[in-house]
Order: C-alpha cells, then structure tokens, then sequence
C-alpha cells in the first residue's frame, strides 16, 4: 500500500467501490464529497493516510462502512451504529412512513416500536411527532444503549421518549398494557435460519438475532401478530416491516388474529416490504373463536 496518497488517488483506491471511498474518506478529512472532488490533488497527512487505509483494509474484508465510521444516515437523521445493532436499512424509511402518515402531528399518541435496535423507527418517529410518547423496546441491553445515546443526540428533549429492555411484550404485562398504545410498529428479524443471504458482504457482521428468526423468518412476525392485538386502542395500528416474499404471509397471520384494514406498502424497489392493519373498534377474539 502506497505511504503517500493524494485524495485522488484514495477516491480511486483499487478494490473498494466509489461511494465507500467517498464515504470512509469524507468522514475522515470531515468534508463533503464536493470538497473532495474540487480538491483531488491535495495530499493527504502521514496520520490520515494510515488511518485511510486502515479503513480500506477492514472494508475490504467486507466490513460494512457504516460500522468502520461508526454511523449510518436513515430518514434524514444521522444515527450511531456498533456493531450490537443493525445497519438501518432505506427499506425502513417505509416503516418510518406509514407510521407517520397515521401519527397525528397536533395530538397526543402512544407509540410502542418492538426490536428498536439503534433506535431508527422510534426515534425517527419522535423527532417528527413530537407529542407522542414513543416507547423503544428490545430485547438487548447493548442495542438499547445505542439507541439511548441516539435519542439524546437527535430529540434533545427525551421527556417522551422511554428506552425499555423487553422480550417483545414481556416488559409490558397485561391488563395494565392492555389497549394502551395508538400504534405498535416493528421492524423484526424476518431472514430464514441458514438463508443464502446471511453469507452476503456485510451481513456476518451484523447481529445474529436482529436478522433470523426460525426456519420460515417467521417466528417473530407470528409472535407479534399474536400477540399486538391485545395491545392496541381500538382503530389501533399495527404495522410490521417484512421480507421481500413475506407480504402474504404476514397479511394472514393479521388476519387469523382479527386485525383487519390490511394493506400492503412497498419499498424504492416496488417491493411489498411493510403491512398495515388495525384493530377492529371492540373486537373481542375470545368471542368471535367461542362463537365459530
Ligand atoms: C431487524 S432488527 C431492527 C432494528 C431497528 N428497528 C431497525 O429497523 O433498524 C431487529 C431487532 O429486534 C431485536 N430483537 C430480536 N429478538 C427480540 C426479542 N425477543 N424481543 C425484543 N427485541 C428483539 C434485535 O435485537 C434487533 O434490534
């Protein structure tokens, strides 16, 4: 590796794409891309260099970036990432989307976001509702941590925002939870046990438990399509983010459990990547089953 470099030459290093150069060294020098574009000539110190082509090395072994710089942008908000969450992914902003296209902006709402991870959705939410309570629940401590210091960074006021550690519903008991929330939304992991894809550049890095669940990817979503109901106001909304083929899958699971409302809403790909459903306004499961 060469022991001078000029920002040119560390935007055309061989083997790492243009926009992880772009990236790992605009965070470096602390300047945009257009900085490094009208200044290629410029020569880099002997500490950036080095430190450049750290990044390199580790990005080459399939590092995700977002890990190496230790931050990744969603929704307009730049959040912190380690490696005890999960990357946010631009399929998110579609959660975050239809979440907040029910959330009235002028009223108060309870907002409960299951597997918060760096704390994306929920706090996504929060910066722009702010009078909603916005409840962010995982089941990992490490995760939680991440997702406290990104609430503290991006909302300032967290009065309204309540961290919690919790095995999906397990920290929220029944009757007090019953009915509580306005909307439940969750970004679970959904990737099959032993899928292709978990060998794909980047994934091996992520946690484990962010992105499989059981056989089918299923066992979260049909965990939480059990159990929401019980949560939600009547008219309450339930929305889960899904993978690419799970869509009917997971309109089913709502159904089987009373939600009704189904509807799909797809991704930048055209992809059905999340469901929304509502609780029916006095539903009661019991006695729709005793009644079949
Ligand atoms: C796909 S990640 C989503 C993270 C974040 N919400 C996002 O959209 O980037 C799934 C999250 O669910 C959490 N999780 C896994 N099992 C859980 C459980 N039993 N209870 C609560 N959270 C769980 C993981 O720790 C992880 O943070």
């Amino acid at each position: 590796m060469p022991q001078t470099l000029t920002i040119r030459q560390a935007l055309f290093f061989e083997g790492i794409g243009k926009t992880e150069a772009r990236v790992l060294l605009s965070h470096l020098l602390k300047k945009e891309t257009a900085y490094l574009l009208a200044h290629d000539t410029e020569t880099l110190d002997a500490t950036s260099a080095q430190l450049y082509i750290s990044y390199v090395k580790r990005c080459l072994k399939g590092e995700p970036v977002a890990y190496i710089i230790g931050q990744k942008e969603c929704y307009g908000l730049m959040f912190r990432v380690t490696p005890d969450v999960l990357i946010p992914r631009p399929d998110t902003e579609t959660l975050i989307e239809a979440a907040l296209a029910v959330i009235p902006s002028d009223q108060p709402c309870r907002v409960l976001d299951l597997g918060t991870g760096s704390g994306v959705v929920a706090i996504a939410i929060a910066h722009h509702r702010p009078n909603a309570d916005v409840f962010a629940a995982d089941v990992s401590e490490a995760a939680l941590e991440v997702a406290r210091q990104n609430a503290k960074n991006l909302l300032g006021d967290v009065s309204r925002f309540h961290v919690v550690l919790s095995d999906w519903f397990s920290a929220f008991p029944e009757p007090l939870f019953s009915r509580s929330f306005d909307v439940i939304v969750s970004n679970p992991p959904y990737i099959k046990e032993g899928d292709a894809h978990l060998t794909e550049t980047g994934l091996p890095y992520e946690p484990h438990a962010a992105l499989v669940s059981g056989k089918q990817g299923l066992d979260a979503i049909t965990h939480l399509c059990a159990r929401a109901p019980n949560y939600l106001k009547p008219r309450g909304y339930f929305m889960l983010e899904q993978g690419y083929d799970q869509a009917d899958a997971v309109a089913n699971l709502m159904t089987l459990n009373g939600l009704t409302d189904i509807e799909h809403k797809k991704d930048l790909s055209g992809i059905r990547r999340v469901t929304v459903a509502r609780r029916f306004g006095n539903f009661n499961r019991q006695a729709r089953t005793a009644q079949k």
